[in-house]
């Protein structure tokens, strides 16, 4: 028996919300694995450098700016991907907010609709665009979050935008299935980046969420690399409409 291989070779990776954190953590682990990175946030300038450290690796590279949450704009993302690099292998669904609204009644229009449109809306929309122009083989990855399965009224509408995705993995699953192309959610507990800072800004919160895990840290952006490597790879090939949790062991 051939040991299954991790690498990326010759694929094409679209990483969304990758100018910084967790996005950013896998489209420098998806390059250093031979993929070609699509570097995408709202923030052009940020995405350009993530970009500038993919091509000193030697892969290639392209920098677009698109909120997720806006139709027209996720068709030109996927438009300018397509049109230089002809298909896209992987699409990470990694674009995210978390905004804490004080109470159920507080919670504005403005707050729902972005939470919803940023986390939920974006994926969905993506997904169709890319699966286009995604041979077998393919790999969709949701980053999702325990709050989709623990929420609390802090979290009320992005654990509800979360647990949207959750079930939208599954129906991607079946759907893009009979044509060799896998939907998997990354179910995250939490990560020292900057919207985990602005959530629990204060050192002792952050020792508090890590004593809660079985693992006892916090983890840094780097831990999601091995996870999404997974699969992203034919590594995990029999894998699809999983949730994975990513948690260090979190109750
Ligand atoms: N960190 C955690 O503890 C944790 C836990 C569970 C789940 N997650 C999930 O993991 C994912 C990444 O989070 P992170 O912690 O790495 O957050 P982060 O450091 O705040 O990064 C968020 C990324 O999303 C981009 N983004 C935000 N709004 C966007 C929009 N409207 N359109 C396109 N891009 C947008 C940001 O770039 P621009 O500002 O340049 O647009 C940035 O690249 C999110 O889906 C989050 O829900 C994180």
């Amino acid at each position: 028996m051939t040991a299954p291989s991790f690498g990326l070779e010759g694929k094409v990776a679209l990483v969304t919300g990758a100018s910084k954190g967790l996005g950013r953590a896998m489209a420098l682990g998806f390059a250093e694995s031979g993929a070609d990175v699509i570097v995408s946030s709202r923030n052009l300038d940020a995405c350009e450098s993530v970009s500038t450290e993919i091509r000193a690796m030697g892969r290639r590279s392209l920098a677009v700016a698109c909120h997720v949450g806006d139709w027209d704009q996720c068709a030109a993302l996927v438009s300018a991907a397509v049109a230089e690099f002809g298909r896209i292998d992987i699409l990470v669904n990694n674009a995210g907010i978390a905004p804490v609204p004080p109470s159920i009644p507080a919670i504005t229009e403005e707050l729902f609709d972005k939470t919803i449109a940023v986390n939920l809306k974006g994926p969905v929309r993506l997904t169709g665009l890319v699966a286009d122009h995604m041979p077998a083989g393919g790999s969709i990855i949701n980053i999702s979050s325990k709050a989709s399965e623990r929420p609390s009224p802090f979290t009320i509408v992005y654990a509800a935008a979360k647990a949207g995705l959750n079930a939208v993995t599954k129906a991607t699953s079946q759907e893009y299935g009979p044509r060799g192309i896998r939907a998997n959610a990354i179910v995250c507990g939490p990560f020292l980046t900057d919207s985990f800072e602005k959530a629990l800004p204060t050192p002792e919160a952050a020792a508090h969420v890590a004593g809660q895990s079985s693992v006892g840290y916090l983890a840094g952006p780097g831990e999601i690399v091995g996870t999404a490597l997974f699969l992203a790879s034919d590594a995990s090939r029999y894998m699809t409409g999983a949730l994975l949790a990513l948690d260090g062991g979190g109750s």
